[in-house]
């Protein structure tokens, strides 16, 4: 079996949690971290050990040893990463939110299949084993009718506060960094919202301090989802149908050992156990772009093109709604 070699762009908090994942995943190796600056790629190293530190992201992007790259830079940097890889014609593993906005996305997803390189957005939770076990509950019809899905994300950063959490220019505000797991569960149990509201407090610099929005479907159904920085929430998911409830509790979009099934009396929790590894949970969507570059493929079919698309153009109108503007935007 083939071994793929991964390099990393971008020596951060997610890289070091990816890195450390990326042992727990079969026949492949981390070879390269790519930094803006010396000192950072060598710090990265001491941890990591890699073969190649390279002290700009265009050296790591033209390293022929690199099968692919995964972008763990802020937000705004996605779009422009992304490209010079391609570019390099090196498979990607982009970090969520994918864009900035939609057009971003396309641009992206234009240049992968023109060169035909793989190209998938790191929606880790979709290769979670309790996220599955959830669909495939809601799918053998345990919930009935889904009527509704409410969603909580918030935590109150601890100083020093992360400069991209507020920044506009690194794409800062809670949608697009939290309020993104939010609308992506909604998305993948009712699918694309008919009708949406969202409103935001702005913080001092503009971007959402936090976020409320309100899908609301054809048949009824609705969701409410609930973004925060200005405090600590329980971050868990409630999806209720005609027959029953499940719950995801704390930190939904992390893995968990285990999804609450409530049939029909709030009283009647049955707690069904998942399989939960070791590690933060990054291994799963590595496996998966290792499986998918043995077989040559050059879109997921977990994460397809036509499923960021979806997400990117929702936040795009959320945004819209709500009134968060980037730098980055031209779609207004
Ligand atoms: N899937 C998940 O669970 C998850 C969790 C957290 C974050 N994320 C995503 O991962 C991305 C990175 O988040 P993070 O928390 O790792 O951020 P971070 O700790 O700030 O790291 C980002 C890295 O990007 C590079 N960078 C390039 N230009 C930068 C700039 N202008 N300002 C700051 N850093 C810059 C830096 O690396 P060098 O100096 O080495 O170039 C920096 O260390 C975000 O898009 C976020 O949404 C995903």
């Amino acid at each position: 079996m083939k071994t793929i070699r991964w390099g990393i762009l971008g020596a951060g908090r997610i890289a070091r949690k990816f890195a450390s994942d990326l042992r727990l995943a079969e026949n492949c190796e981390l070879i390269a971290i790519g930094s803006r600056t010396r000192q950072s790629a060598e710090e990265f190293n001491k941890e990591f050990s890699v073969q190649y530190c390279h002290y700009s992201y265009e050296e790591l992007a033209q390293n022929p040893e690199v099968d692919v790259i995964y972008i763990a830079t802020p937000h705004n940097l996605h779009y422009e990463n992304t490209l010079l890889c391609l570019q390099h014609n090196k498979a990607v593993l982009c970090e969520k939110p994918f864009a900035m906005n939609r057009k971003q996305a396309i641009e992206m997803i234009n240049l992968a299949k023109e060169k035909k390189v793989f190209l998938m957005e790191a929606l880790w939770t979709k290769f979670h084993p309790h996220y599955i076990k959830t669909l495939e509950m809601i799918q053998q019809g345990l919930l009935g009718e889904i009527r509704s899905v409410l969603v909580n994300f918030g935590f109150k950063p601890i100083p020093p506060v992360p400069a991209r959490l507020f920044d506009p220019e690194l794409g800062g505000g809670t949608v697009m960094d939290i309020g993104i797991y939010n609308v992506f569960m909604a998305m993948s149990i009712l699918g694309k919202p008919d009708h949406i509201e969202a409103t935001m407090t702005p913080a001092l610099t503009g971007v959402d301090e936090q976020c409320a929005i309100l899908f609301r479907y054809k048949n009824g159904a609705l969701a409410q989802l609930f973004s925060t920085f200005s405090s600590n929430l329980a971050t868990e998911a409630d999806i209720s149908g005609t027959e029953g409830r499940i719950r995801l509790t704390s930190r939904f979009y992390e893995p968990s050992s285990t999804v609450e099934f409530y049939k029909e009396r709030p009283d009647s929790k049955q707690v069904i156990p998942v399989h939960k590894e070791e590690g933060f949970g990054y291994q799963y969507e590595a496996r998966h772009v290792n499986n998918c570059l043995r077989h040559s493929l050059t879109e997921s079919n977990v994460v397809s093109f036509a499923d960021t698309l979806l997400l990117m153009e929702i936040l795009d109108e959320i945004r819209k709604i709500a009134g968060i503007h980037y730098p980055a935007d031209e779609i207004w």
